[in-house]
């Protein structure tokens, strides 16, 4: 069992992990909607959809392990997500995803920088959003038309 210096930051943590394996949730279901959506339209831009869901499906089982390594339950919420049909109102959403997703773990980071096992997945974890984002922002930028 890993050692908490107080019950403060046990709680803080398990709550943060929640919250991260809630979010992810949301986005491997979002980007899982948009492959669906996407395949008819852009079958290069739906198989992106596909492997960024299944890497934040990687980061949900990340999180909620450590949920239950650390004593806690998993507890689950609802998951909002976008299902637009179009291709620019999908990348625009995605985006603002892996930006919340990047300012809340690059927060955690500094936070718990005394963990070291829970920081290092974070930090995984950090990088993966990076490249997500990267990617869809790259699609939304060759898109013909104004941005949203
Ligand atoms: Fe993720
Ligand atoms: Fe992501």
């Amino acid at each position: 069992m890993m050692q908490f210096k107080n019950e403060r930051d046990r709680e803080d943590v398990l709550n943060s992990l929640t919250e991260n394996m809630n979010e992810e949730f949301q986005a491997a279901l979002q980007y899982i909607c948009h492959r669906i959506s996407a395949k008819g339209i852009d079958e290069m831009l739906s198989d992106s959809f596909k492997s960024a869901a299944l890497d934040e499906m990687s980061h949900i089982l990340f999180f909620s392990d450590l949920i239950t390594k650390y004593g806690g339950t998993p507890r689950f919420t609802p998951w909002p997500i976008d299902q637009s049909p179009d291709v620019k109102a999908m990348l625009t959403s995605d985006i603002a995803l892996e930006k919340k997703a990047r300012e809340r773990y690059s927060g955690q980071l500094e936070r718990f920088a005394a963990y070291a096992e829970l920081a290092g997945i974070i930090k995984n974890v950090l990088d993966d959003e990076g490249d997500h984002e990267a990617l869809f922002a790259d699609y939304l930028a060759r898109l013909p038309g104004p941005a949203l």
